[in-house]
């Protein structure tokens, strides 16, 4: 499975349960990344959405640890009951889309994480992983700069290495999802 989060120069990814910032190239990129695939978020993140509701085009799974939490789309109480679910699934039609409690259980599982990287200092009080400071990471590519709205930002993918080996060969490994 993969992670697709926006991050500013801090890993930060949220603040006051809102984003960051508003970046329509950021939108566009995710949605021609996760339209048609599964989508897993938290409920909190859900009801970020618009109206609350799950975004069309994608099958959305919701985590709630409340059971009558009415998402309107496929909902699981547990972590594990989730990962049964997604254990059907090709780890590359599966997009872990956030928030920070959402990323935190997940990542272990991620083999890619598609990053866009936005310049400066939100002010944020949600984050995700800093994957430089982690040896299992590998930064694979990195767009150039763009900027809107006077935001710059750029896209990274960064794929998990095998365990004990280093190199383009386990980083290319790890783009088949898992
Ligand atoms: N920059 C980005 O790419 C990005 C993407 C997504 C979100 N965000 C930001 O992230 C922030 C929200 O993150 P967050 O960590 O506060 O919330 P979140 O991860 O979206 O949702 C947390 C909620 O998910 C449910 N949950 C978590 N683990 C669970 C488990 N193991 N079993 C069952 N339910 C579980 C719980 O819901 P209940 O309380 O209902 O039990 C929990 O309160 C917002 O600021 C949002 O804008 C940023």
């Amino acid at each position: 499975m993969k992670a697709i989060v926006a991050v500013d120069e801090k890993w930060g990814i949220g603040a006051a349960g809102k984003l960051l910032a508003h970046i329509p190239g950021d939108l566009k990129h995710f949605r021609g990344e996760t339209l048609g695939k599964l989508i897993v978020m938290g409920r909190k993140t859900l009801e970020g959405l618009p109206g609350g509701r799950p975004l069309p085009g994608r099958d959305t799974v919701v985590l709630s640890r409340d059971p009558s939490f009415d998402a309107g789309c496929k909902a699981f109480t547990s972590f594990g009951g989730c990962m049964e679910y997604l254990d059907g699934f090709d780890g590359d039609q599966v997009y872990i889309c956030g928030g920070a409690d959402i990323y935190r259980q997940f990542l272990p599982y991620c083999g890619e994480c598609l990053v866009t990287k936005i310049d400066g200092d939100f002010g944020a009080d949600s984050f995700f992983e800093d994957l430089d400071r982690r040896d299992d990471f590998r930064l694979l590519d990195e767009s150039g700069r763009m900027e809107e709205n006077g935001i710059s930002y750029r896209f990274a993918r960064y794929a998990r290495l095998a365990p004990g080996v280093g190199g383009q060969a386990a980083a290319s490994g790890a783009q088949s999802g898992e």
